[in-house]
């Protein structure tokens, strides 16, 4: 490059000694022979006339060392390493070049992992102490793990398996629960977890933060959350950081960061609160359901009333309603859409006891009887007995189903008042 600068200038002083000669032989302002441009080197443009452009001819891209930008023509963009910041036209992606420290649209450099294609760099306020660029402090774990992106994804991750686990996604399939909250508040505990710089999440005995996110306690209230849920959702977010590789000490602290927070969240210590916790949760809940159904279709007294029922649909309510009777966290006709349309393809949610059984009549054209009424309540205790439910919470469930009679039946008047 230093070579071909001192030949540039070489050639440009050879060029402007010959003009001189032309310039006393000039009559019209012009030199008679430079074909080229018309004019000569005492122009009011100080060029060279034999070049095409008005600049040095021997620049490839018609500028020259001198010009007033002082790059030279051989770098791709115009500019060399002399410009003022300090890079270089190579690096394609930046502008910057590869090798520097410094960049002068986002303070890193392309090659060394904080460029703002990564997330995190200074436009999302966790460069200058990140570690990731060189002039920064030491790295946190957050940012050894990959920022924002690497936690959101293990949250989703987590958030996979605890929706694909019928020990404890009823708690949140529930209209009522605001997931997109929930998917931000972890990220954010996480992060602080991982020691991301400035996030700090609501402590015991503080208010939600400007996100809503609130403190376990508070988030957890009146849940009726066991030791065993506890211990499979903790179980959940172990599984999702090691899927995602992240390394066993971390892994380790935060079992013992969230294993803490059990004292705030649980209510049911002992498993044993409800009849939903008893009976072994909502897996034990579906497959009573599932054997009543069974029993319900080869009973030709009633299964009349089934012939066209949708069974997905009818298994879907009927877990929830039991697991609402029981105690445990469904709440009827509050249905997420995943159960209602991916479950069982309607896209309604459960309807009340009334409305589903108004003017009900089977294949032959009857009501709904009294006697059909206790066939129907039989089979729930047979298959609730099968499955080990124990007399007294069968006692329980089945006072509730009682009560639903005159809500079902077509003559009331036959309901035990
Ligand atoms: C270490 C364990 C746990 C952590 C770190 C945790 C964390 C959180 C966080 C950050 C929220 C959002 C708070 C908010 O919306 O203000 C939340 C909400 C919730 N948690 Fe937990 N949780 C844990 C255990 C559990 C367990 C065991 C269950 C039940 C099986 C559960 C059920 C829920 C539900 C249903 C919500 C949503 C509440 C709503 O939207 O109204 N959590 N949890």
């Amino acid at each position: 490059m230093k070579m071909r600068f001192f030949v540039v200038i070489g050639a440009t002083l050879a060029l402007t000694a010959c003009s001189k000669d032309d310039a006393t032989t000039a009559t019209t302002g012009t030199d008679a022979v430079d074909a080229t441009d018309g004019t000569d080197a005492t122009d009011a443009d100080g060029t060279d006339a034999t070049d095409a452009d008005g600049t040095d001819a021997t620049d490839a891209d018609g500028s020259d060392a001198t010009d007033a930008d002082g790059s030279d023509a051989t770098d791709a963009d115009g500019s060399d390493a002399t410009d003022a910041d300090g890079s270089d036209a190579t690096d394609a992606t930046d502008g910057s070049d590869a090798t520097d420290a410094i960049d002068a649209t986002d303070g890193s450099d392309a090659t060394d992992g904080s460029d703002a294609t990564d997330g995190t760099d200074a436009t999302d306020g966790t460069d200058a102490t990140d570690g990731t660029d060189g002039t920064d402090g030491p790295a946190t774990p957050f940012d050894t793990l990959g920022g924002k992106p690497a936690v959101e994804a293990l949250i989703d991750t987590f958030i996979g398996k605890v929706a694909g686990d019928a020990k404890i996604n009823a708690y949140f399939l529930n209209k009522t629960n605001n997931l997109a909250r929930l998917r931000l508040c972890l990220v954010k505990q996480v992060s602080e977890l991982l020691s991301a710089p400035g996030i700090t999440y609501p402590k015991a005995g503080e208010g939600p933060d400007s996100d809503g996110c609130r403190n376990m306690l508070a988030a957890h209230a009146g849940m009726g959350v066991s030791k065993a849920d506890f211990a499979d959702l903790l179980g959940h977010i172990v599984t999702s950081a090691q899927d995602l590789s992240v390394p066993d000490a971390i892994i380790g602290v935060a079992s013992q960061v969230f294993g803490a927070m059990e004292t705030d969240i649980v209510e049911d210590t002992t498993n044993d609160a409800t009849i939903y916790q008893r009976v072994g949760r909502k897996p034990a809940i579906v497959t009573v359901i599932d054997d009543f159904v069974d029993l319900v279709v080869a009973d030709p007294e009633i299964n009349g009333f089934f012939g066209t029922a949708n069974v997905a649909r009818l298994k879907t309510c009927l877990v929830r309603q039991v697991t609402q009777v029981a105690g445990g966290p469904a709440l009827y006709g509050a249905e997420v859409e995943v159960e209602v349309v991916g479950g069982d393809g309607t896209g309604i949610p459960c309807l009340d006891m009334e409305a589903s059984h108004n003017g009900m009549q089977d294949d032959q054209g009857n009501p709904v009887t009294k006697a059909d009424f206790d066939a129907l309540v039989g089979h729930v205790a047979a298959a609730a007995t099968a499955n080990n439910v124990t007399e007294a919470d069968l006692g329980a469930l089945a006072g509730v189903l009682v009560s639903l009679c005159p809500a079902i039946v077509a003559d009331q008047a036959t309901c035990p008042q």
